[in-house]
């Protein structure tokens, strides 16, 4: 029988739920906005922390491509550290209640707020949009509910998809009786946008061209990283200081280091003199952060199966709690048990 009663706030640890969607090889964006982050929280929390590949199903998409990004994608969830004994770690798909919950979900969404959204207006609305890129918020709603998550670490472009999360959530439980956590949007002090090294006023984006010079990708070895740091776009004024507004070369090379070491960007343009010793001192911290890294997933690229086995085993893990929240909002709104 499961549990369906609401859950008790004050006697659990919070819990954390973020996904990332293997639309392209992971980037310094998605490490630096949320993977490292999910790492360092999984200790404290009940982390939850999934490969998102029913969003990759939104658009146009290569069936052995998806495939392939998946297990990559998962195999640097584990080599970047996390790990089951703390977190349940599985593939979106994997979990059959993410896609029943979207459902009840968008029974309580308005056409008029999927509409808004910035990804549907930039990618949708010609005759050949698939439908799910208008519903998708509802399916990461659901992700996240699941799990009565407390707090979402995510960078800053996911912030209007976590409001409408929450907007949802108070509306359901307005409708249908507490059911749902209401969760906190968790955004990152640094690295909350880091942008591309060639186009600095763009996010870097992990679905930019494969050969993108701007792009840095968690498995690009060492060499190249170093040539796209050196390439990277900054202006002529020669002088090294912060202000992303005038100098967002400049500025996304400092916040990039700044995120790496821990400090303020102001205070790293203070310690180098010029552009090139900013760069040097930006691809040295990039190296050294993704290289072991890097060690740890070829080491488990090697042991597919391994990696199959313990997604199995998260995927058991999460869905303890999905069913048990799933449960609640079926029989709160009203469908016979
Ligand atoms: P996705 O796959 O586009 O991005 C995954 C995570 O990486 C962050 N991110 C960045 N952070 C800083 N700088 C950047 N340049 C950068 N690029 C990406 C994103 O903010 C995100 O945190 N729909 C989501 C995945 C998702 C999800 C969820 C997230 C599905 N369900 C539930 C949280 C909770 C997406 O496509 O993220």
């Amino acid at each position: 029988m499961l549990d369906t009663s609401a859950p008790d706030a004050v006697h659990r640890s919070p819990a954390v739920v973020s996904g990332i969607t293997p639309s392209g090889s992971l980037t310094l964006g998605n490490y630096l906005g949320a993977l490292r982050r999910f790492v360092a929280e999984q200790q404290q929390t009940r982390g939850h922390f999934f490969i998102a590949d029913l969003h990759a199903l939104t658009t146009d998409h290569d069936p052995i491509r998806l495939h392939d990004l998946t297990l990559e994608t998962a195999t640097l969830f584990f080599a970047t550290g996390l790990d089951l004994s703390s977190a349940a770690v599985f593939v979106q798909s994997h979990v059959r209640a993410h896609v029943e919950l979207a459902y009840l979900l968008e029974c309580t969404a308005y056409v008029g707020e999927l509409s808004r959204m910035i990804q549907f207006k930039q990618k949708g609305g010609r005759p050949r949009t698939r439908a799910s890129l208008f519903s998708y918020p509802c399916l990461m709603a659901a992700d996240i509910l699941l799990y009565d998550a407390d707090m979402v670490p995510v960078g800053g472009d996911q912030d209007q998809h976590v409001e409408l999360c929450r907007n949802l959530a108070v509306r359901f439980n307005r409708l249908y009786g507490e059911t749902f956590v209401v969760p906190e949007l968790a955004k990152a002090v640094l690295g909350s946008r880091v942008a591309d090294l060639a186009e600095p006023r763009a996010k870097m984006s992990k679905s930019s061209a494969a050969s993108s010079a701007g792009v840095i990708r968690m498995l690009d070895d060492p060499d190249l990283v170093v040539r796209k740091i050196n390439r990277a776009v900054t202006d002529s004024e020669g002088k090294v200081r912060y202000d992303p507004v005038r100098k967002p070369g400049v500025s996304n090379l400092l916040d990039l280091a700044a995120a790496l070491c821990g400090e303020n960007p102001c205070d790293v343009a203070e310690t180098v003199s010029s552009y090139g010793e900013l760069k040097r001192r930006c691809a040295d911290l990039v190296v050294a952060e993704l290289t072991p890294i890097q060690q740890r997933y070829h080491d488990l690229a090697h042991h597919p199966d391994y990696v199959r086995g313990m997604l199995t085993a998260g995927a058991q893990q999460a869905t303890v709690t999905a069913e048990q929240v799933l449960a609640r909002a079926r029989q709160n709104m009203g469908l016979l048990m």
